[in-house]
C-alpha cells in the first residue's frame, strides 16, 4: 500500500513512519518543515534501513499536492500536517484556520480528483472540552474552547459530510490523548521550537539543565494531589494505532471515530516523579497559577480502539519517561540541523 504521510517529518508522524516502513508499506512524506527538520526523516531512514521519498510542500498549495499525486500512486493518506499550539491559536486564529482547515480542504479536493478516498486524520481529545465525567467515550458531546480545537472539530465534521456525500470514502478520525516519549533508539523524538508548551518536553528540558525549573500550573484542582490529570500515551503505541487503522480502513463502512489513549490518568506530580526516577535527575518545580483553559482531568476509555482495531497501549509511564529521557539527553538541542546526530 502506498501511503502519503502529510506532516511526515513531525513528532508523531516520524514515529508512525518507522512502523509503517517496518510493516512493509511504501510511504511518501510531505512536509513544509514549518515545525520540523528533515533530519528526522534521515534518522527514520537510519532506524529502518530504508530510503524514504520525501517531498517539501504545503498542504495549502494545490500545485504542491498535485505534483505528488501525479507522480505517485497514493492509496491512502495519513494526515498529520497542521499547527498545534493552543495558546498561539488564540493569538493568531487565522493562521490556524488557514493551515489546518484550508489545508485539509485543499488536500481532500486533490485526493478526490485523483480518486484517492482513504484518510486517517489526527484529531485530538481537545474536542471533548471539559468532559462531564471520565473516562471519556467517543460518543461524549464535543465542543471547543480555542481556535485550535475548533479547527479539529470543523475538520471532523467536514470529513463526515464528505462521507455522507460519497460513501466510497474511508475515513478514520483518531482522537489522541497526550502523546509523550520517543523511539527506543533515542534518535527521534519531540523537538519543540522555543519554550515548550507541553508538560513532558518542559520536564525533559528541565532535567537536562536547559530550564531552571518547571512551572506547575495549579495544585488546587479536584484531583488526588491537586495537579491536572491526563492520559499520557507513548508515541510508539500511538504510532501503532495508525498502522492498525490504515490496515483495517477498507473494512469500515462508516466514518470511524476512535480514542487513542491508555485509559490511565496521571497527575503532573506523578509525571515529574516518574521522570526523575527514569532519568536520575532532579526536576525542580514551582507551583504557579492555573493556566487559562486547562481542565482538571482528562483520560480515555480506549475500549472501542481495542474492539475495532485490536489495538491497545502497551507501554508504561516508566518507558515513556526512559525513552523520552534517552532522546532528550542524546539530543539536548533536538535535531538542530543534524549537529547532534549520533
Ligand atoms: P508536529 O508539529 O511535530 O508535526 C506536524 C507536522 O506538520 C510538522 O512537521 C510541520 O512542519 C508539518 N506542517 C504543518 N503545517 C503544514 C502545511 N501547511 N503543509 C505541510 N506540512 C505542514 O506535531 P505532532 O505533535 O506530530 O502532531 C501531529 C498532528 O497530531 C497534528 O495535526 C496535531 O494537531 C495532532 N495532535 C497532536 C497532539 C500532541 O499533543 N502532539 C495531540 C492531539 C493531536
Ligand atoms: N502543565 C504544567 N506545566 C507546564 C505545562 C503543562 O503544569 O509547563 C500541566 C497542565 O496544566 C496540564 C498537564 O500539565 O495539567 C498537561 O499539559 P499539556 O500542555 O502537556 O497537555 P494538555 O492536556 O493541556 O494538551 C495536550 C495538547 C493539546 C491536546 C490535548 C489532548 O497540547 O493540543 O493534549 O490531546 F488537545
Amino acid at each position: 500500500m502506498s501511503i502519503l504521510v502529510t506532516g511526515g517529518a513531525g513528532y508523531i508522524a516520524s514515529h508512525t513512519s518507522v512502523l509503517l516502513l517496518k510493516e512493509g508499506h511504501d510511504i511518501v512524506i510531505f512536509d513544509n518543515f514549518c515545525n520540523s527538520s528533515s533530519e528526522s526523516i534521515r534518522r527514520v531512514e537510519s532506524i529502518t534501513d530504508k530510503k524514504i521519498t520525501a517531498i517539501e510542500g504545503d498542504i495549502r498549495n494545490r500545485d504542491d499536492l498535485i505534483k505528488v499525486f501525479d507522480k505517485y500512486d497514493i492509496d491512502s493518506v495519513i494526515h498529520f500536517a497542521g499547527l498545534k499550539a493552543v495558546g498561539e491559536s488564540v493569538d493568531i486564529p487565522l493562521k490556524y484556520y488557514d493551515y489546518n482547515l484550508s489545508g485539509t480542504i485543499t488536500l481532500c479536493q486533490v485526493m478526490k480528483e485523483y480518486n484517492c478516498k482513504s484518510i486517517v486524520f489526527s484529531s485530538s481529545a481537545t474536542v471533548y472540552g471539559d468532559p462531564h465525567t471520565t473516562p471519556i467515550k467517543e460518543n461524549f458531546p464535543t465542543t471547543a474552547t480555542n481556535p485550535y480545537g475548533r479547527t479539529k472539530l470543523f475538520i471532523e465534521e467536514m470529513l463526515r459530510d464528505i462521507f455522507i456525500s460519497d460513501n466510497e470514502w474511508k475515513i478514520v478520525l483518531l482522537r489522541y490523548f497526550n502523546p509523550v516519549g520517543a523511539h527506543i533508539s533515542g534518535t527521534i523524538g519531540e523537538d519543540p521550537q522555543g519554550i515548550p508548551n507541553n508538560l513532558m518536553p518542559f520536564v525533559a528540558q528541565t532535567a537536562v539543565g536547559k530550564r531552571e525549573y518547571l512551572n506547575i500550573f495549579g495544585d488546587d484542582y479536584d484531583t488526588p494531589d491537586g495537579t491536572g490529570v491526563r492520559d499520557y500515551i507513548h508515541v510508539m503505541d500511538l504510532a501503532q494505532g495508525h498502522v492498525d487503522a490504515i490496515e483495517k480502513i477498507n473494512s469500515f463502512d462508516n466514518v470511524m471515530t476512535i480514542n487513542l489513549g491508555t485509559g490511565n490518568g496521571y497527575s503532573v506530580l506523578d509525571m515529574v516523579r516518574a521522570f526523575e526516577d527514569a532519568s536520575g535527575r532532579n526536576v525542580p518545580y514551582k507551583i504557579v497559577q492555573r493556566r487559562d483553559g486547562d481542565i482538571a482531568t482528562c483520560f480515555a476509555d480506549p475500549s472501542y480502539a481495542k474492539e475495532i482495531l485490536g489495538w491497545e497501549a502497551k507501554r508504561s509511564i516508566r518507558e515513556m519517561c526512559e525513552d523520552g529521557w534517552r532522546w532528550q539527553s542524546n539530543n539536548p538541542n533536538g535535531y538542530n540541523n543534524g549537529e547532534d546526530k549520533k
